[in-house]
């Protein structure tokens, strides 16, 4: 079905959004409060499209753009649309002033999720007239490679609600899940949280450089987690399933697991030599080359799995 969308807030994510659902077929209106910020928008979003033919992951980018438009006010924006991806700055405060503002204009019908990272949708949207239509739909970025999106409801969503996002989502070439219920950090930061956590652990103790407990990832576990999960991961490690696995290497594991110190903050010595580190191999003002690299890197994972999903069916 052609939908017509708004996002809201028009930065990094807003921008990807809208490649998202614009490549769907939907129209697109774009607002941001800064008009500075929608002009940078509109400039990425053409670069990032040509990215994409490039890598074959768009075939017709002059008429994906053609369907995002950009509007000065909330107002305008919002009018008549099905759904609102809202992608303000991650702050509760803000996020709550600008859910009461858009209270006021949104249709009675019209559903709004929330790029939000970390934080509940029930910390914003409580009392609102439209709190039973709002969520969180929280993506990794770029979303227009990263298919990701996590579908968290308040306790006072509409389950109809959920179900719409979740076809909605779907029918744009996401890959939603499903957070049951409220946590801070929903899944996908959580489990960031907890390996990062132990990163900073094991650097900080001196057992390894940061390159190479980075490699560790990008070199094996990555690997893997590229197509499976860490459930699935360890159901083809033991020749009986997951089960099996666990009564091999659970205890081994549990033994270093329960070693673990209660977490601390980062220290500012730990982020400095990892930071150090980091910078000794790119220099700051490589960054942006550096994070266009990544991102030209993900587009041709993209690619490549779209391809094998093709030819085997998955
Ligand atoms: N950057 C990421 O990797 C990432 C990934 C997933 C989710 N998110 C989430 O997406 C949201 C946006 O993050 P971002 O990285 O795009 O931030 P950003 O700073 O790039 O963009 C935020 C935009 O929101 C606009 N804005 C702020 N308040 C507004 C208001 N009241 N009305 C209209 N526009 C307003 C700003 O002008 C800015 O253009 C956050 O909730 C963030 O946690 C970010």
């Amino acid at each position: 079905m052609s939908e017509q969308v708004a996002i809201v807030g028009s930065g990094l994510v807003g921008s990807a959004w809208a490649l998202v659902f614009a490549r769907a077929g939907w129209r697109v209106r774009l607002y941001d409060q800064e008009a500075s910020q929608l002009a940078a928008a509109a400039a990425r979003i053409a670069d990032n499209a040509g990215e994409m033919v490039r890598h074959e992951l768009l075939d017709d980018a002059p008429s994906v753009l053609g369907r995002i438009e950009s509007r000065a006010r909330l107002e305008d924006a919002v009018e008549g649309v099905s759904y609102v991806q809202e992608s303000v700055f991650e702050n509760a405060d803000v996020k709550r002033t600008f859910y009461r503002r858009m209270d006021a204009v949104v249709g009675s019908h019209t559903i709004v999720g929330s790029s939000s990272s970390g934080i509940p949708a029930s910390v914003f949207t409580e009392g609102l007239a439209c709190a039973s239509r709002c969520l969180i739909a929280h993506p990794i970025n770029p979303p227009y490679v990263i298919p990701l999106v996590e579908i968290c409801p308040t306790p006072w969503t509409d389950p109809s609600v959920v179900d719409r996002v979740w076809s909605l989502m779907s029918d744009a070439g996401m890959t939603p899940v499903r957070v049951t219920r409220e946590i801070d950090g929903f899944i996908a930061n959580r489990l960031q949280a907890a390996l990062l956590w132990e990163a900073f652990r094991l650097l900080e103790g001196g057992y390894a450089s940061a390159q190479d407990i980075d490699r560790t990832i990008s070199a094996g576990l990555g690997r893997r987690w590229a197509f499976i999960g860490p459930f699935e991961t360890i159901d083809l490690n033991a020749p009986r399933g997951l089960a099996d696995y666990a009564a091999r290497l659970g205890p081994g594991f549990f033994e270093f697991v329960k070693q673990g110190e209660p977490a601390q903050p980062w220290s500012d010595d730990v982020i400095a030599k990892a930071h150090d580190e980091c910078r000794s191999r790119v220099e700051e003002s490589e960054l942006p080359a550096r994070q266009a690299w990544r991102d030209r890197r993900l587009m041709a994972l993209a690619a490549h799995l779209n391809r094998a999903r093709t030819e085997i069916g998955s």
